[in-house]
Order: C-alpha cells, then structure tokens, then sequence
C-alpha cells in the first residue's frame, strides 16, 4: 500500500480516537494521539513548578523538556526527561491545564515539529485539534469528527472521567494559533446519533471512494 497519512480532528469526546484505533488496525498503520503529547508537556510543565497560566514561563519550561516520541506496538509512545507520563495524562490537574499550555504559540512550534517528525517515515493515523489544518495539511485524507455537546459530556461521564471538556473546547477553538476548526477539504461526521461501527463504516467509504485500498 503507499505511503498515506490520516488526520482526524474534532473536538473532546467526538470520538475520534476510538474511531482512529479501529481504523488502524484495519489499516495495520499506527495511531498517534496527538492530544497526549499535549497532556505530556503540560504534566512535564506542571512537574516543573511552573504556572501554566504564565505563556512566556510555559514557553521557557517546554523548551527546557526533554520530549521523546516514537510509535511503539502501533501507538505514541512518550518520554518527559526520561519518564513515562503515561498514567498521569488524564490527571484532573492535567486536563485543567492543557487547553493553556497548547494555546502558546512556541509549545505549539515544537510539538508541530514532533508530530510531523513520526508522519515523515510511515503511514499513519492522527488525531487531534489541527492536524488536518496545520500538522498535514497536505493529505488529502482529513476527517473532522462531531457530536452534540451532551452527547460528549455523557460519552465523557461514562468513561468515569471527571474533564473539563466544554471550557477546554472553548479555549481550544478560539486560541489564536492552530485553533480547532474544520479543514475546507475535510469530510465531516457527525456521531451524535451513530453508533461506533457506523462512524467507522463511513470514514471507510470516504476513504476507498478517495483510491486508498482498506481491507475489510
Ligand atoms: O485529544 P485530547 O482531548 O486528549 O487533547 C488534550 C488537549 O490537547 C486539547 O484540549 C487541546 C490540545 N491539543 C491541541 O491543542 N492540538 C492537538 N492537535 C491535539 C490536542
């Protein structure tokens, strides 16, 4: 199969990283969440003492972090200086703080650089908030995945998670830099009412009507 790349962006809990794992495994590529390299950042911020309400101190400290990326067994795999921050992502003080730490422009240089990095050597899926708009925005596969806010917020309650997703979606698409938005050429789903199969039976048949071959 050639080379291709994937990005799915949409806003917290649309569902997109359940539909991209699926996808990868039919695909047999890897999947990067992209919204994990943000979290590491944002832990390693935290880790360093330093207020992720302060854009130039945030800045300082992301550029000071050791960040190791690489895809591993098919998913993103990070290291902080060192550490896997794996069990600490979805941390409530994490997720009250990412939306900040991803909206200073310089944080959003270097994890850019990152993430394009792993799509420079092999096929792969990417979700996020900007990946079809800035991480590639020359694949013609973008994908950019909805769903009602109630529906998010009782996707998000079900997985047990306490997050702050309708204010984080707010900063996150009204950021200056790389804010969410859908790509002019992305085809948009909306997975209010669909069920997971659905959304990835869709996604499929956009992708196979665009000449990419996907194995049943
Ligand atoms: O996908 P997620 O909810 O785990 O992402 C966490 C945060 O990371 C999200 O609120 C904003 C930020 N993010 C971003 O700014 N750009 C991306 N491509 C992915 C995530």
């Amino acid at each position: 199969m050639p080379f291709f790349l994937i990005a799915i962006d949409g806003p917290a809990a649309s569902g997109k990283s359940s539909v991209s794992r699926r996808l990868a495994a039919r695909l047999n590529c890897a999947c990067v969440n992209s919204g994990s390299l943000y979290r590491a950042a944002t832990w390693g911020v935290l880790q360093a003492g330093v207020d992720p309400a302060d854009p130039e101190a945030v800045a300082t400290a992301v550029s000071a972090l050791r960040l190791d990326s690489e895809t591993v067994d098919g998913s993103l795999q990070i290291r902080v200086n060192g550490l896997d921050p794996e069990a600490y992502l979805r941390d409530p003080a994490v997720a009250a703080s990412v939306s900040k730490v991803s909206s200073v422009p310089a944080v959003r240089e270097i994890l850019t650089g990152i993430l394009r990095s792993l799509g420079s050597s092999s096929s792969l899926i990417m979700e996020g908030r900007d990946i079809g708009t800035v991480v590639f925005p020359a694949t013609p596969f973008k994908f950019y995945i909805d769903a009602s806010e109630s529906v998010r917020l009782q996707r998000r309650h079900a997985q047990g998670e306490a997050d702050s997703l309708v204010s984080r979606d707010r900063q996150d698409s009204t950021r200056r830099t790389a804010p969410l938005r859908i790509a002019e050429d992305a085809k948009v789903i909306d997975s209010t009412h669909l069920g997971l199969d659905e959304v990835v039976s869709q996604v499929v048949d956009h992708l196979r009507h665009q000449g990419l071959s996907v194995p049943e």
